[in-house]
């Protein structure tokens, strides 16, 4: 197995969960794995090309609305299709319905960046081709799309006839009785203009409420002795490609397709005009040479090489890869929690980010990570605004899923009710600080979230008669127990924020007076908050049962009865699409982490008996019903010394994509298992953490593997790590020395290896 590609021999199975896994992205644009000239139409399928935040907004029509319940949903869009390709040799139509699949192989390469499908076909007349199709998505010139087709007549001359195809004719999916998947207008672009320009035809769409308009233009190029005519129809424009195929020659065709839109361009349709005619200049190896070099960058620093678990290897190659592809890289995009590769969740932004997507991002490619919390800061006003209608008279409060900034989650008791987003990005705030040193960010942008941030949530909260700082009425992390009061998970995060923000707040003003300055200006900030903050910090209620030695998940949790799970049969899991959420709310059963990712994440606010002792207890009651969580129970099983469970959850998480383990990869990748896989190689099996400014490391080594090795950028640094049997070899490699901690001991890494037992 080549752990750098995924491949696959079988076209007949799953079509529409390989349109998910060989799905090609760049952040900006994602284009859905599916075969060019498309498959037949019995077969299940969602053709998807997406722009990361071009979305349509949508009324929620609601039975009852209630005071402050969302008005709007938004929606991520089909945009214009260009993937269409069909091929005709002596007039009959190549398809693999059809004729005879000599051989078939297609592959995602993650080093290369492109994805190849190569056929060898006998068409029902005895005509044999051979077809290599490769696509690429430019990392570099991220308005292009690219397809080269390789066409080789194996036992006859003749006739080719490719018709490559413009389409703004598009439709979204809508599944309503799976609240995963989404239920957008499936109509909802409308063509506005269609026109050709010197062989380029373009195509151009709009939205009714969002307003925006989106340019896909394209253009091909071929061998000299083909002649191209050109079709415009109402919504798509066809290019005609003929000539003539000598047996065994090799023919190549090259489809440009360029997007560009309102949200990013002035000028969408002459931009357009300009980017395609500039990339026309150059040939796919042009662009297949720099998405090499490119993408050797990526792997320089986040590569993770793990010797002796051949499959795992690949896993976590792809889920990088995946990441990075689906990683928005401008102030409007953020990652959703599928990515750029289908449409599950209607393309929304989530706490997903934070706190599973945003470590590996922060820890190898910093820069990356940065935009995420810039998109934040993008969206500030919008949740000011939102923290108004929601009756808060201070503060912001952030969507639990949006696109452009408008909480577009309709059932409140699994979504605006999940506070905790706020403190997700103040800890991803702050973690970055930790991590990167960046005072500019934080002076011009992080510190402003924060604050309006901790003001939100010192607004919900309030002091108890016995002088402890509690917060009621809110959903922690996990889904099937909502609207709780004092959620362990929502009150330590908050601490954390209020404990540091004074520090923080403090250090800015030694560097960056007047920026700060003007920031309390803005948004009339007063100091005294800052000693309010740090009280409510110090008294924060966090609850736990003294007797039992637990920490209880809310107030009401350990009141609540234990699921019957010797009784709930296999198949009715997931449980939230067989019970009302009442039933769960019920009971004690947790959809994912909660407490324990709370210790994951502030290790420090409890004991490490304690930590265990709920491991133990909410292992039991957590059904894993969401894929954020065994990552979650996977490093801290390594934290609490149970290596070979920590194993089975990595396996887990690792594959569920690639395995489509919960049955639903068909619409999108896990983004955030994704990033949970990466974490719990690091944060898990590395025992890595961020204590107090230092970097640290308790490293548990699964029996099976033979060595582990990765990078770490820290404070301007670059680490190599590598792991084998009970050794940790720490190595600088960028930057200067410094000290680490592992299992407990300070010591000092540079140049030269430093090995720890
Ligand atoms: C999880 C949420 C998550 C969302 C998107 C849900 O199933 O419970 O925590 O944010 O999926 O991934």
């Amino acid at each position: 197995m080549n752990s750098w590609i995924l491949k696959d021999n079988n076209y007949k199975e799953s079509y529409q969960l390989k349109e998910t896994l060989f799905s090609i992205a760049n952040g900006y644009l994602g284009v859905r794995g599916s075969f060019e000239e498309g498959l037949n139409k019995e077969i299940p399928s969602v053709r998807g090309t997406y722009i990361n935040g071009f979305y349509e907004k949508e009324e929620i029509i609601y039975g009852e609305k209630l005071h402050g319940f969302p008005d709007n949903s938004e929606s991520i869009l089909n945009v214009i299709d260009t993937q269409g390709i069909k091929i005709k040799i002596n007039d009959e139509e190549f398809s693999l319905d059809k004729g005879k699949v000599l051989s078939f192989e297609r592959e995602l390469n993650f080093k290369k960046g492109i994805a190849t499908r190569t056929v060898h076909w006998r068409s029902p007349k005895g005509n044999e081709i051979n077809i290599e199709f490769k696509r690429l998505i430019s990392f570099v010139q991220k308005e292009l799309f690219l397809i080269q087709i390789e066409v080789e007549a194996l036992n006859f001359d003749g006739d080719i006839e490719i018709i490559s195809i413009i389409d703004g004719d598009v439709s979204n999916i809508v599944v309503e009785d799976d609240p995963r998947v989404g239920s957008a207008n499936a109509k909802a672009l409308k063509v506005i203009n269609v026109k050709q320009e010197n062989n380029c035809s373009f195509v151009e769409a709009n939205t009714k409420n969002s307003n925006l308009t989106v340019v896909s233009g394209i253009s091909h190029k071929y061998p000299k002795k083909f002649q191209e005519t050109i079709l415009i129809e109402q919504k798509n424009i066809n290019h005609f490609i003929k000539g003539n195929l000598l047996k065994g020659e090799k023919n190549i065709f090259t489809k440009y397709a360029v997007y560009t839109d309102t949200i990013r361009y002035k000028n969408e349709m002459s931009n357009n005009i300009e980017i395609l005619n500039s990339v026309l200049t150059y040939d796919f190896n042009h662009f297949a040479s720099l998405q090499e070099d490119y993408l050797n960058n990526f792997w320089k620093y986040s590569n993770i090489e793990i010797n002796g678990d051949e499959k795992m290897q690949q896993a976590i190659r792809f889920n990088m890869f995946h990441l990075l592809q689906s990683a928005g890289k401008d102030q409007w995009s953020n990652i959703s929690a599928k990515g750029l590769s289908g449409e599950g969740y209607e393309g929304h932004y989530f706490w997903d980010t934070e706190i599973y997507i945003f470590p590996f991002f922060l820890f190898t490619n910093p820069n990356l990570a940065k935009n995420f919390l810039t998109y934040r800061y993008t969206i500030l006003d919008s949740a000011r605004k939102r923290a108004k209608q929601m009756g808060h008279t201070i503060g912001a409060l952030y969507p639990w899923r949006t696109i452009a900034g408008e909480e577009c989650s309709p059932f409140f008791p699994a979504g605006t009710a999940q506070y905790h987003i706020n403190v997700d990005i103040a800890y991803s705030i702050i973690q970055y600080f930790e991590v990167t040193e960046d005072i500019s960010f934080m002076a011009e942008k992080g510190i402003e979230m924060l604050a309006e941030i901790a003001r939100l949530m010192y607004h919900i909260g309030h002091f108890r008669s016995d002088g402890k700082f509690c917060i009621d009425a809110v959903t922690g992390p996990d889904e099937y127990t909502c609207i709780v009061n004092n959620n362990y998970y929502t009150n330590v995060l908050t601490k954390n924020l209020f404990d540091k923000i004074g520090v923080l707040w403090n250090k800015i003003k030694a560097t960056h007076k007047d920026k700060l300055e003007r920031i309390s200006a803005k948004i009339k900030f007063n100091e005294v908050e800052l000693i309010n903050f740090e009280k409510a910090g110090k008294e924060m209620y966090l609850p736990f049962d003294k007797e039992r030695k637990l920490h209880p998940q809310d107030d009401s949790f350990f009141n609540k009865k234990v699921w019957d799970f010797e009784n709930t049969p296999k198949e009715k899991y997931p449980l939230l699409l067989n019970y009302h959420p009442l039933t769960l709310y019920r009971h004690q059963v947790c959809k994912q982490a909660d407490t324990i990712l709370g210790h994951f994440l502030l290790e420090g606010e409890t004991e490490l008996e304690f930590i265990e002792n709920d491991y133990n207890y909410y292992e039991k009651i957590t059904t894993h019903d969401s894929s954020l969580s065994t990552c979650i129970f996977s490093i801290m099983a390594n934290r609490t010394g149970k290596h070979e469970k920590a194993y089975d959850y990595f396996m887990n998480t690792s594959r569920l994509d690639i395995d489509n383990l919960h049955h639903n990869t068909e619409n999108g990748i896990h983004t955030a298992c994704m990033g949970g896989s990466w974490m719990s190689i690091v944060f898990g099996f590395a025992g890595m953490r961020v204590i107090n400014g230092e970097l640290s490391f308790r490293p548990n080594l699964p029996k099976k593997w033979e060595s582990l090795n990765f990078k770490i950028n820290f404070k301007n640094r670059v680490l190599n790590c590598y792991l084998e049997a009970d050794t940790i070899e720490i190595k600088l490699i960028e930057g200067q020395s410094l000290k680490v901690n592992v299992n407990d001991n300070l010591i000092a890494v540079d140049e030269t290896k430093t090995i720890i037992k």
